[in-house]
């Protein structure tokens, strides 16, 4: 892992020792003024430690160029190395390169060859201890980036260097046609031991951003998904609204063209999709709305119709557990929690959709659309099962 405070410390070396051995030039300063030139070849000499154009010699005056972007990183998510998304492999103390790609630095630059290896994945595990660290995105060799594979199998091109890296590690794991593949021909409400829970991922917000062309959320036959969000010039990729050191929204950027103060509240649909028909809150709370009922019916079919009820538990993987004996907790076996093992093909699309839509903070940004359009179609397929009237409930794609 960089070290910002090992910068600052080379610097404060290299102050210590020019204040104990005062240069000769400033020996020379207290009887006679040295010449332009030797000043300037001095100055030269020293820019590794960013002198002032001229004297006195002040540390506190002295900028340490990128101070800003080292400060906003440090405090930032992708610099926390206890986090989960970094410490999970600290017990074995290597991360195999499937995952290392997007939980390492250093496997990300081994996975796109940005380290002069072969790129694609790697054979070799990354040592734990890495973050995402300045040469994630500052390096040379990112410009080599043609286009990224996201989990459908698209091949998506990268418009800027910039965001190659983000598109990277903010894509997920899976896509609506692992869903596809696994329930093939079987029957959409036979519970089937072969099935199980096939989770998209984390923070996939790259995934949702490029929406239907993406592909990545499972796709109901015969139904068209709004494509990549592209909002409006210049909001044009990731850093377009992220900083991307400290990983902030610059919500201020957003008062140009909207009105609301906070990005919650920011709506232009003048449909209410959740048949609140509240137009005064925000698009992400339409959102929230269908996302609330999609798991109330999906929760409602797993126990009526696959046979046994389920329950969500968002701090444990899987996730998703068995409650056979119906008392809203999970089933216990030997001090762990059971997984649900009786899916269905219909009950894992709409689970995989939820979660996809729920796995993703900032969807109504990335791409309200899209996330809508999922929830609406994934609610439909249970609608007639679950004995719920779409139209009644007056909820909209
Ligand atoms: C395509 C990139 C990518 C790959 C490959 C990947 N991850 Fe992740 N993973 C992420 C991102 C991004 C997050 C951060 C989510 C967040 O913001 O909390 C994450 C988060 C996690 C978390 C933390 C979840 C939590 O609840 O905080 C775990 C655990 C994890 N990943 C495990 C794995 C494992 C195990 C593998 C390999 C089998 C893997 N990941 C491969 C991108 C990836
Ligand atoms: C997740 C990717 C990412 C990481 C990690 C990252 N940067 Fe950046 N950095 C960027 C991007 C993208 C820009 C361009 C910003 C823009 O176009 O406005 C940038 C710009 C900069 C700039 C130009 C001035 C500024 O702040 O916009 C400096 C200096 C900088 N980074 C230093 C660093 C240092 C030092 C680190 C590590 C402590 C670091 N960056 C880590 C993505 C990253
Ligand atoms: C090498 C993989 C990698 C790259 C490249 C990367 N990220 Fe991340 N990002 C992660 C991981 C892993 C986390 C979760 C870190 C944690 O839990 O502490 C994360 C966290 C985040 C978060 C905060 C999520 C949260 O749960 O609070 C945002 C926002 C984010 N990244 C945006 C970006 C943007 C924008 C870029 C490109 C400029 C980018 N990331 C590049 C892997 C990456
Ligand atoms: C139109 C502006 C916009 C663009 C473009 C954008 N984001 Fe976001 N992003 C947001 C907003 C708003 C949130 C929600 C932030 C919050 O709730 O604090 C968010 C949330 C996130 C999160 C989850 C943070 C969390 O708290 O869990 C990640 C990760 C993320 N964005 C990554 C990206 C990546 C990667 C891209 C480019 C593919 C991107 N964003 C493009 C506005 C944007
Ligand atoms: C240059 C003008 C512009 C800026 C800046 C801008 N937006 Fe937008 N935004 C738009 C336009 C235009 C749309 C409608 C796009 C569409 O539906 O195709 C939109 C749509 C949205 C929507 C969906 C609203 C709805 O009801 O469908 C959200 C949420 C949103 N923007 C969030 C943000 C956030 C958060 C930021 C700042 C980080 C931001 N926007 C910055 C112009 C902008």
């Amino acid at each position: 892992m960089p070290n910002p405070t090992k910068y600052l410390f080379v610097i404060a070396i290299g102050f210590a020792a020019a204040l104990t051995n005062p240069p000769a030039w400033a020996q020379d300063a207290q009887t006679a003024a040295p010449a332009a030139t030797e000043i300037q070849q001095l100055e030269e000499a020293l820019t590794p430690y960013v002198m002032p154009k001229s004297g006195p010699f002040r540390p506190d005056r002295i900028a340490i160029t990128q101070a800003a972007a080292i400060a906003a990183w440090a405090g930032s998510p992708h610099a926390n190395a206890s986090s989960e998304s970094f410490a999970h492999w600290n017990r074995e103390g290597e991360i195999p390169p499937v995952c290392a790609s997007c939980h390492s630095g250093a496997g990300f630059r081994e996975f796109h060859g940005l380290d002069g290896s072969t790129p694609g994945m790697s054979k070799i595990p990354t040592p734990t201890g890495g973050v995402v660290d300045c040469e994630t995105c500052h390096n040379a060799n990112l410009a080599q980036i043609a286009e990224i594979r996201f989990p459908s199998g698209l091949m998506h091109p990268v418009a800027t260097a910039g965001e190659a890296p983000c598109l990277t590690c903010h894509q997920g794991r899976a896509a609506g046609a692992n869903v596809a593949k696994a329930v093939a021909d079987k029957d959409a409400d036979t519970p089937d031991a072969e099935l199980g829970f096939i989770n998209p991922h984390y923070a996939v917000a790259a995934a949702s951003w490029l929406g239907g062309y993406g592909a990545s959320g499972y796709h109901y036959p015969g139904k068209e998904y709004s494509g990549r969000f592209f909002h409006a010039r210049p909001v044009t990729t990731c850093a377009s609204c992220h900083e991307p050191h400290s990983l902030k929204v610059a919500e201020e950027a957003c008062l140009t063209c909207h009105q609301e103060a906070a990005t919650g509240d920011i709506r232009l649909s003048r449909l209410s999709y959740d048949g609140s028909g509240d137009l005064t809150k925000g698009i992400s709370a339409d959102i929230a709305a269908n996302a609330g009922v999609l798991k109330q019916m999906f929760t409602e079919y797993a126990a009526q119709v696959a046979g046994t009820a389920m329950v969500y538990d968002g701090h444990r993987y899987p996730y998703f557990f068995a409650d056979a004996n119906n008392d809203g907790r999970a089933d216990e076996k030997d001090g762990k929690p059971v997984a649900y093992k009786s899916w269905t093909p219909r009950l894992l699309k709409a689970v995989f959709n939820w979660k996809f839509v729920t796995s993703d903070a900032g969807i109504y940004a990335h791409n309200p659309h899209y996330a809508l359009e999922l929830l609406y179609d994934s609610i439909e397929d249970l609608a007639d099962l679950m004995n719920r009237d779409l139209a009644a409930m007056g909820i909209h794609r």
